[in-house]
């Protein structure tokens, strides 16, 4: 029995050891050139760029784009902005209708305070600034996560900074309107027009404008800010930085919103906003040429009912890991294969040019390897004193005498005879 578990484990390290890939060959069969180093050095250099490369893909994120039907019916928006109107500010009037019907003054309260049309230098700079990175958005592929949410802290987070140096000396010729009102997360209507406004029972309100010239109208404006959500850093609005110029006294802005729930998670930040596209129409208010309407801004919102998720992830190790093997191992290869074709280049032209010397060698070691057995004399043909070309040259096939063997693969002759 015990034999028997001798032998069939005999067996079995025999069958793991005919299954072994990686055959060790002696040092003394190994034959190394300078080509072969070279080469090698070419390839651990290749390895190592490959592998730098692949560990720096590796260590970056990826953004994961997720959509699902925003179901928190709870929550209420947030809207922001800061407008500036080149009106005075006792002319204008700003608040927000939607389809709930709520009070006007449920919404909450926007500050008002006269201001300067014309911005001061650095307030230009700024404005500058905001309108550059908005145009480097808009005008290529340039996903505004790959450049921004990542960053955490953009500068422009801050807004228009305050108006420095002495005031201009005339008087305040627009209004700045600018604060956040809490609106329901329904389609609503927000807009800034002539007059204060005034509630309406049972529903709505209107806007008083009494005693106003048709010179007071000027619905020129400069959206420095408009946003949905909590204000974060890291995203900049599509309208921020716009400016609209007007030289007729009625004008009607519209803008039409699509807003996007957003919510945003990278290893920076942490940020639930929303993004919005927004579509731009204007037209001067002019009733005997058909266009009726009432001048002022409007900016009709809606929100989708899809909302985006986004997650900062990192690439799964195990793809990194076969990445990496792939590289290495088919680098390796290549370059063997490369390896083997230099060496039979060189051959093909290193030993051309030594063919003479290499034909009478390779005679005479035929020669005088021959076993001085008498018989062999008249069996070998190599032993006739013909030139040597017989042995390697291609005009040997051709002729009636049997083709010669090598000598050290012909049979001992001597063993042959005895037999
Ligand atoms: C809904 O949104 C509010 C406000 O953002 C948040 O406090 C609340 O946790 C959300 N609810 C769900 C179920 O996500
Ligand atoms: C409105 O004000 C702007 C800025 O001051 C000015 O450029 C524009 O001509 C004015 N438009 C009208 C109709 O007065
Ligand atoms: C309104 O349209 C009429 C007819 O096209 C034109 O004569 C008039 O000048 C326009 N008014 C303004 C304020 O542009
Ligand atoms: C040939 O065989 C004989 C007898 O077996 C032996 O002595 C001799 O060394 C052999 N020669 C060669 C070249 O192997």
């Amino acid at each position: 029995m015990q034999r028997m578990n001798v032998v069939n484990r005999k067996n079995a390290l025999k069958v793991v050891k005919e299954l072994d890939a990686f055959p060790k060959v002696p040092d003394s069969y190994q034959e190394t050139s300078a080509a072969g180093g070279g080469l090698s050095i070419i390839t651990f250099v290749v390895i190592g760029i490959l592998v730098i490369s692949e560990v720096s893909y590796y260590t970056s994120t990826d953004l994961e784009f997720d959509y699902e039907v925003d179901t928190n019916f709870s929550r209420k928006v947030k809207l922001n902005l800061d407008i500036t109107v080149a009106m005075k500010c006792h002319h204008l009037g700003a608040d927000v209708l939607d389809q709930t019907g709520q009070d006007v003054l449920g919404y909450g309260h926007l500050q008002q305070e006269p201001a300067y049309w014309e911005l001061s230098p650095k307030q230009k700079d700024y404005q500058q600034f905001v309108q550059q990175v908005n145009d480097y958005f808009q005008e290529d592929y340039h996903a505004i996560q790959h450049v921004l949410w990542r960053m955490g802290n953009p500068t422009f987070a801050g807004g228009m900074p305050e108006r420095e140096g002495p005031k201009p000396s005339t008087a305040a010729d627009a209004c700045r309107i600018y604060g956040s009102l809490e609106v329901n997360k329904v389609a609503g209507n927000f807009h800034i027009t002539a007059g204060k406004s005034v509630p309406v029972i049972p529903r709505g309100h209107a806007h008083l404008a009494m005693m106003m010239d048709l010179s007071d109208y000027n619905f020129t404006h400069r959206i420095d800010h408009f946003s949905f959500g909590d204000k974060v850093a890291g995203v900049i609005y599509p309208l921020d930085g716009s400016e609209m110029f007007t030289t007729y006294n009625y004008h009607n802005f519209q803008y039409f919103m699509q807003v996007v729930p957003t919510e945003v998670r990278t290893y920076k930040t942490n940020m639930d906003t929303y993004q919005f596209a927004v579509t731009e129409k204007n037209r001067a208010i002019n009733h005997s040429a058909g266009s009726h309407g009432n001048p002022g801004i409007f900016v009709k919102y809606d929100l989708t009912p899809m909302m985006i998720r986004v997650t900062e992830v990192h690439r799964p190790y195990w793809q990194f890991l076969v990445r990496l093997c792939g590289i290495i191992g088919g680098v390796f290869s290549v370059s063997g294969m490369l390896n083997g074709l230099v060496q039979i280049l060189m051959d093909a032209v290193c030993c051309r040019l030594k063919w003479g010397n290499y034909k009478t060698q390779k005679y005479d070691e035929a020669v005088s390897s021959l076993p001085a057995d008498p018989l062999s004399q008249t069996t070998s043909p190599l032993l006739s004193t013909e030139p040597p070309e017989e042995i390697f040259g291609s005009a040997t096939l051709s002729d009636n005498r049997p083709t010669p063997v090598p000598t050290p693969q012909t049979p001992n002759l001597s063993v042959l005879h005895q037999q």
